[in-house]
């Protein structure tokens, strides 16, 4: 796994997808103050809002969502895909992003760029992760659901201290099968789990806790999934583009997840299958909020909640569903 991801203040990111440059491209990416970024901790909804926004910043104009694959039509800030189309955005731009605030560019923060942090319940990103882990071949191979549980709670990008355990991982790109041993003395451990951006509950500390004030809006997964003309008016109202109760309807239609399924630019079927495997998992997998109830026992459900709850004590901010 070590030649999967790389290290970045103290966080891992797939090497397919981000370079050295990529994520210096990013620290020196020059922030307008009419562009929109889209935050998401990995499966919150990323490719949700790269639907969305295309669609309400051009008035429920269909031709980018039809014409041009998400990446490259709301890439994300520190991955490879930027500097080969930053010059081809229009503006408005819009941006995702999987950074935690503190790494944001500082360009960022003299702008006056919106941001729309998006939240999902984490049980439903884990679970939507695992499968994630198992279809995307430049990602290491979950182990089992209680194993991918351990390390979605750790969240780190290298282990210091390690229980025993023997991995077969698979690897598409070097040896078919790498076989990890992991130390039993407290040893650090030189191959890395596979948890890309950091912990669940840092990533949302650093964004409940970023101060911007007007310039960002908070959203849940959830919300969208039960409401999407709604908090398409939210979005549309906190952008200031004003859309007709038309285009609302004609957006949320377009950006359902089953016409996201059946947009090839939006559904990941352009990319080769050793990247992205549909047959194992779809990359539109389920779309529901509430997964977790099929996956969940009770005992990791008590370990799951009260490791997040005990990391979220005496934060200022509270949960926008119950854990
Ligand atoms: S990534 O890899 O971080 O970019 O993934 P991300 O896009 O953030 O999250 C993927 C999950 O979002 C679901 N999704 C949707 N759900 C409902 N409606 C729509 N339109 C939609 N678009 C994407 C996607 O199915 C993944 O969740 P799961 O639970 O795995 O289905």
């Amino acid at each position: 796994s070590e030649e999967m991801y790389l290290h970045y203040h103290g966080l891992i990111v797939p090497k397919e997808t981000h370079s050295y440059e990529s994520l210096e491209f990013a620290q020196g990416f020059k922030f307008e103050d009419d562009d929109v970024l889209a935050v998401t901790y990995p499966k919150s909804g990323t490719i949700w809002m790269q639907e969305i926004l295309p669609l309400v910043l051009n008035g429920g104009d269909l031709t980018p969502i039809h014409t041009i694959p998400n990446w490259e039509r709301v890439p994300w800030l520190e991955e490879k895909q930027l500097a080969r189309v930053v010059d081809k955005l229009a503006s408005p731009r819009a941006l995702v992003s999987h950074f935690p605030y503190n790494l944001m560019p500082p360009s960022f923060c003299t702008s006056k760029a919106k941001v729309i942090y998006v939240m999902r319940n984490p049980k439903d990103i884990m679970v939507s992760s695992y499968y994630f882990h198992q279809m995307a071949g430049f990602l290491e191979d979950p182990g089992t659901f209680d194993e991918f549980m351990d390390k979605f709670l750790e969240g780190k990008g290298q282990r210091s201290h390690m229980h025993k355990r023997r991995h077969a991982r698979k690897s598409i790109f070097a040896s078919s099968i790498t076989i990890v041993v992991g130390s039993v003395t407290g040893q650090p451990m030189s191959a890395s789990f596979a948890v890309m951006f950091g912990k669940w509950t840092d990533h949302m500390k650093s964004w409940r806790n970023s101060e911007l004030g007007d310039r960002i809006m908070y959203i849940t997964y959830e919300e969208m999934a039960q409401d999407l003309p709604a908090a398409l008016r939210r979005i549309s109202d906190f952008l200031g583009c004003n859309l007709t109760e038309e285009v609302i309807q004609k957006v949320a239609e377009h950006c359902s997840f089953k016409s996201m399924q059946n947009n090839n630019m939006s559904n990941f079927s352009l990319i080769p299958k050793v990247y992205m495997d549909h047959d194992k998992s779809p990359f539109l997998r389920k779309g529901n909020a509430g997964d977790w109830k099929n996956h969940f026992s009770s005992e990791q459900l008590t370990r799951f909640t009260s490791v997040i709850s005990k990391e979220l004590e005496g934060e200022s901010f509270s949960l926008p569903w119950s854990l």
